[in-house]
Formats: structure tokens, C-alpha cells, sequence
């Protein structure tokens, strides 16, 4: 009979240490972290329990009550930043077929377009957009450029979003998006790596914002993707989030949602749904 053995850990890590940790991370962020996430806690904190010396995750849970700084770092290290371009793919077709006309005309014509990526990760979905839009002509950014169109993409996580500025990525990360595309948006860099090119960057606004907290802006969106973030949340969180996101969509506004959320009933007679996770906001 064969006795499987638990590696030994470098550091100590007690229930009472998740404990802390998760309701640290449920204060601040709404992300939950259940006892089944006590191998990811372990996993992603530990690097920092070493960065900063310590040899238990008690001390380091000590550590975290004084010290905001290392809060920020150990809530970054705790978010989920898994992200692709082309993404749920149904969403810039949807975007591009039935929403995008209607806002090109308005901004030929002088008006405004906004449109918001909320928590955008390292930056593939905003940029997913911008390429949608813009199809193969390099020259189209500079014409958008010149409109009043914005994009704003936010995260929690000032790591990611520092990614997501540089709009640099590994050669299998940009292997999602059509060659076409590939061809027209990215240069290569001499180790391997794709930038986003200079004309298609500053379409994109990269801010730090923690969804739970004040949201600074003013205008209203047209289009508000807030995907795959919603399912880390509970339901009080969630049916919050979805009320100040359905506040800020201007009457007809797009809200896309990741394939596994779902709209709560505390908003679910503003949106008519238009198509999979496709919630178009009653109003004219
Ligand atoms: C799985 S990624 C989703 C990225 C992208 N929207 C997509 O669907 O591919 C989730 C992102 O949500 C961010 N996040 C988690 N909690 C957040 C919060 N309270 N406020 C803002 N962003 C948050 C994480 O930092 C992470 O980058």
C-alpha cells in the first residue's frame, strides 16, 4: 500500500491564516477565496512571505494589517488575470454588427463615443476592440484618433495593468488573433515578443480602478465589457456591481458579460438580452 505524503511547505500556513487572508481580500476586492483556494493562496503568497522575510504566514498575515503597501502587492498577487485576445469572440462580432455603425455615424458626425473595458487585465480585450474596429488599415487609427471616441480600460491590479500599457506580449499570447490582423497591429520585437503598434496604443486609456470603490467618471458608455470578473464576487457584490454599471450605461448602452455570469434580478428589467451575455439597456 502506497502512503501519498504532502510535500512539506516552506512556510507554515494555518486555517486561521486563510482565514485572514480571504477576508482581507473580500474587504478589499469582493474576490472570495473558499478553503478550496487555500493551495492558490499558498502558491501566489508565498513568494511574498519570502520577498519579505518571514518564515510563517502568520507573521506575514501581521504584517499585512500594518502595511498597506503590501496589501496592494498580496491582493495583485491573489487576482486571477487569465485573459486572451478574441476572447468570447461573439462579443466583437456582436459589437462591430449591431453597435459599432450607430457609433461611427455619431462620430462622423461630430459626436462621442465611449466605451469602457472594466477590469481589463493585461490589456488583450481592449485591444481586441480597438483591432475589431480599426480592421487591417493602420491609417483608420489615426482618423479615430482625431474623433471624440475613448476608450478607457480598467483593472484593480497595478501589475497587470503596467502589461497592459506596454501592449507587449509573448509570441503564443498573440497567436489568437487572426494573422491579418497580427500583421497589422503588432510589431516584433528582436527577442520574440509582439508590441502593440504606436498608432493603436493611445486608443486605449489604462487607469487603476478597484470596481468596489468610487468610480471617477462622469460620462456615460455606450458599451461597458465587464467580463469574467463578476465570477470571483458573491451575490451582494455582484447585484451591486451590476446596478452601478447599468447607472452608467447611457440609455441603449451595450453590457457584455463573461460566458459563466449571469445578470441578477436586481437589474434584469433594465436589459433586454440580445444575445449570449449580451444585455442591451432599456431606454432611448
Ligand atoms: C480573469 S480577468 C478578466 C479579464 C478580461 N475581462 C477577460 O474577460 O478576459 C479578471 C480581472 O479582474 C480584475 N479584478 C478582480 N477584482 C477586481 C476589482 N474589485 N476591481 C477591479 N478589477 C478587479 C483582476 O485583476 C483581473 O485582471
Amino acid at each position: 500500500m502506497s502512503v501519498e505524503q504532502t510535500p512539506a511547505r516552506e512556510f507554515t500556513f494555518h486555517p486561521c491564516d486563510h482565514e485572514a487572508i480571504a477576508a482581507l481580500t473580500y474587504a478589499e476586492a469582493g474576490i472570495l477565496l473558499p478553503s478550496s483556494k487555500a493551495p492558490l493562496i499558498y502558491s501566489r503568497l508565498a513568494r511574498r512571505v519570502r520577498a519579505r522575510g518571514m518564515t510563517s504566514f502568520g507573521a506575514y498575515v501581521a504584517l499585512l494589517e500594518d502595511d498597506a503597501a503590501e496589501r496592494t502587492r498580496a491582493i495583485d498577487a491573489l487576482t486571477t488575470n487569465h485573459t486572451s485576445f478574441f476572447r468570447e469572440g461573439h462579443h466583437f462580432e456582436h459589437f462591430l454588427s449591431d453597435v459599432w455603425p450607430t457609433l461611427a455615424s455619431r462620430l462622423a458626425s461630430g459626436g462621442s463615443c465611449r466605451v469602457w473595458s472594466a477590469a481589463c487585465s493585461s490589456g488583450e480585450e481592449p485591444y481586441t476592440l480597438a483591432m475589431a474596429i480599426l480592421g487591417r488599415n493602420r491609417g483608420a487609427a489615426a482618423r479615430l484618433a482625431k474623433k471624440d471616441f475613448r476608450m478607457l480600460a480598467t483593472d484593480l491590479s497595478s501589475e497587470i495593468l503596467a502589461t497592459a500599457r506596454s501592449g507587449r506580449y509573448a509570441a503564443d499570447t498573440v497567436r489568437s488573433i487572426p494573422a491579418d490582423l497580427r500583421e497589422s497591429w503588432l510589431d516584433r520585437s528582436e527577442d520574440g515578443t509582439m508590441t502593440m503598434c504606436a498608432e493603436i496604443r493611445p486608443l486605449v486609456t489604462f487607469r487603476a480602478l478597484n470596481l468596489l470603490e468610487d468610480w471617477p467618471m462622469r460620462q456615460l458608455f455606450d458599451a461597458i465589457f465587464c467580463r469574467n470578473v463578476m465570477i470571483y464576487f458573491d451575490d451582494t457584490t455582484k447585484a451591486r456591481l451590476q446596478t452601478r454599471l447599468a447607472d452608467q450605461l447611457a440609455p441603449g448602452g451595450m453590457l457584455y458579460i463573461g460566458h459563466s455570469e449571469r445578470l441578477d434580478a436586481a437589474v434584469a428589467d433594465r436589459f433586454t438580452c440580445v444575445g449570449r451575455t449580451t444585455f442591451r439597456k432599456i431606454g432611448r
